[in-house]
């Protein structure tokens, strides 16, 4: 069980950027292997990772000195450890970083090896990985699925980033899985109908028409719902901090317009008002507090997540649920940068009775720890993106081996 080597490589994303991949041996001759994800529409208060700014390979995005990290100081300090001491494991590498961000070292060095150690832990003790990290919690998570992008994550012109389909109505996960690839068969024949034929898909495999509202993107998923004869739950991404500068919003549908943020929580009223909206995440920038807390306020039944405001950051989720912002964390393995920050987060949302929801990010790769951790940690929800892009299906595939095993399926519970 005794950690012997670690070898760390550069390879590809689903973006066609370099990431780290790390390999953890042990010396009874097991391993455990963990690629690292990259986000795109990043908040300000997530751990740092590491590029090598070199502008002569892959634009600077490189990662060749996260890389020489693993294979340097942080194998010195990790040979000798037992593999199944994930909380040493991760504090230590925290330490030998030594910053608050994860800057020196790389949030997403440390990610690789804090995963792939999970990974052998998993291996030594002849488990698979969701059983060996979860217990008693352990259940299906409901899927939310990405059906239309806009912002950072398509081509479009639309200010929000996503537009989810919620298959609130699933008894099981293989049947919201059906459900979901039925509402996304349904969408692509309502978006030939209106002209949107060939819309090419974003990051996260949702299509990306061009189309001239939020609004427009709703009543689309609104008609292919319809089109499937499926009970409409929409969720939306709104990805706010991404429009937010120096206390405002910047619109770019209609022309372009400036919006303080009481404006955003107004539109987010009424839409609720108007569609059968059940989720709404990052619906005000990640320092607007104000903002956020007069959303939930306005909006105690609808689900309001936390992604940029919370960066699956323990101090930052604490702030929040002290200061009553929203009322559910997204957690993303790399915002934090490892496992055991990660569990913590997910420990702290469910004793404030906050919902999480276990996220992919908008580079992935096949690596499917993600949806093990879904399942381990009983969360409930997941958010891995369309059903289209195998660094999407490789977790959707994993879900149904998973499922095999009868767990539990989370379903949808109204606040
Ligand atoms: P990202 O976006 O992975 O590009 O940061 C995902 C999200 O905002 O939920
Ligand atoms: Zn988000």
């Amino acid at each position: 069980m005794i950690i012997n080597r670690l070898h760390a490589r550069e390879v590809l994303d689903s973006r066609g950027r370099p990431t780290i991949e790390v390999e953890v041996f042990t010396t009874d001759g097991h391993y455990g292997r963990a690629s690292v994800p990259s986000g795109a529409s990043t908040g300000r208060h997530e751990a740092v990772e590491l590029r090598d700014g070199d502008k002569s390979r892959y634009g600077g995005l490189g990662v060749r000195r996260a890389v020489e990290a693993v294979r340097g100081p942080i194998a010195d300090a990790m040979i000798g450890q037992d593999v199944r001491e994930q909380s040493t494991i991760d504090e230590l590498l925290c330490q030998l970083d030594g910053t608050q961000n994860k800057g020196r070292l790389g949030a997403n060095a440390l990610l690789g090896v804090s995963l792939a150690c999970a990974h052998a832990a998993a291996a030594v003790t002849g488990i698979p990985l969701w059983k060996y990290l979860g217990g008693e919690r352990c259940r299906m998570p409901l899927p939310m699925v990405n059906m239309i992008s806009g912002g950072l994550h398509a081509g479009g012109n639309l200010d929000l980033q996503d537009f989810l389909f919620l298959p609130i109505h699933a008894s099981t996960y293989s049947e919201a899985l059906e459900t979901t690839c039925a509402v996304y068969r349904s969408l692509a024949g309502v978006l030939k109908k209106h002209g949107h034929e060939g819309a090419l898909v974003g990051d996260e495999g949702g299509y990306g028409p061009k189309l001239s509202s939020s609004e427009q993107a709703i009543e689309l998923l609104l008609e292919a719902y319809r089109s499937a004869g499926i009970e409409a739950a929409i969720a939306l991404d709104v990805a706010a901090t991404h429009f937010y500068r120096d206390g405002r919003y910047y619109l770019q549908e209609g022309g372009g317009r400036v919006v303080e943020s009481g404006w955003m929580v107004e539109r987010l009223v009424r839409w609720c008002n108007a569609y059968p909206i059940r989720s709404i995440e990052d619906g005000l920038a990640e320092d607007d507090f104000e903002g956020w807390l007069e959303l939930t306020q306005r909006l105690p039944k609808v689900q309001l997540i936390g992604d940029d405001l919370f960066v699956t950051n323990p101090q930052r989720l604490i702030m929040g649920i002290d200061r009553g912002l929203a009322n559910a964390v997204l957690v993303k393995v790399n915002q934090i940068g490892t496992l055991t920050e990660t569990w913590r987060v997910l420990t702290l949302a469910r004793e404030a009775n906050y919902r999480a929801i276990v996220s992919a990010r908008s580079g992935e790769t096949e690596d499917s720890t993600l949806a093990d951790l879904a399942v381990a940690s009983g969360a409930g929800q997941i958010k891995i993106g369309s059903v289209a892009r195998s660094e999407r299906l490789a977790k959707y595939n994993q879900l149904l081996r998973i499922e095999e095993h009868g767990l539990p399926f989370a379903q949808w519970v109204e606040r």
